[in-house]
């Protein structure tokens, strides 16, 4: 069986972000949860990418997803409840346990997760990692990752946009 999968994309604009997280929260298979680590510098995107992914699995519009910089976590419900992290804030995988995370993260839900450095002991292998880079002001690269076998039939499941020269 597969176990992981890769694919590196730019993305020009923030548009192309939310449609990205669009994409891949359109591809979430029914009755499933899934962990999205969602890595790179301060400021490169990655809340841009959970307004699309809310969006895709149609449990918020992208205008309501805003940064869990203060509150930590945000939940949001719908056909599968979405849990948006931000571990800027956090000291260790401790904290995740702390918060109540670990059943989520086990499959009940969608994590969306920023900043998986801080608490990596705390996170599945089988999930999406989503690495956003800055490439110049109006553009980011991306590597799309997937670790083990439920993220891997995900991740193949995703319509991906046009490659941009
Ligand atoms: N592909 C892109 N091209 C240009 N700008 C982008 C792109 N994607 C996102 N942006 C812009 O970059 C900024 C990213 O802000 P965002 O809050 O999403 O970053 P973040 O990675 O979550 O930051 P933090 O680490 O503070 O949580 C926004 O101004 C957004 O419009
Ligand atoms: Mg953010």
């Amino acid at each position: 069986m597969t176990t992981s999968a890769a694919r590196e994309l730019v993305l020009v604009g923030d548009d192309a972000t939310v449609d990205l997280g669009r994409r891949i929260g359109r591809a979430l298979a029914p009755d499933r949860g899934g962990v999205v680590a969602l890595s790179g510098n301060l400021g490169v995107g990655k809340t841009t990418f959970v307004k699309g992914l809310a969006e895709g699995l149609g449990v918020a519009e992208a205008r309501d997803v805003v940064s869990p910089t203060f509150t930590r976590v945000i939940e949001f419900e719908g056909p599968v409840r979405l849990v948006h992290v931000d571990a800027y804030r956090m000291k260790g995988p401790g904290d995740v346990i702390e918060l109540g995370l670990d059943e989520a993260l086990a499959g009940a839900a969608v994590v969306a997760l920023e900043w998986p450095e801080i608490v990596e002991g705390a996170l599945p292998a089988d999930r999406l990692t989503i690495a956003i880079g800055h490439v110049s002001e109006g553009r980011r690269s991306v590597r799309v990752e997937a670790g083990g076998p439920e993220s891997v039939a995900w991740f193949a499941r995703v319509d991906w946009p046009e490659a941009v020269a």
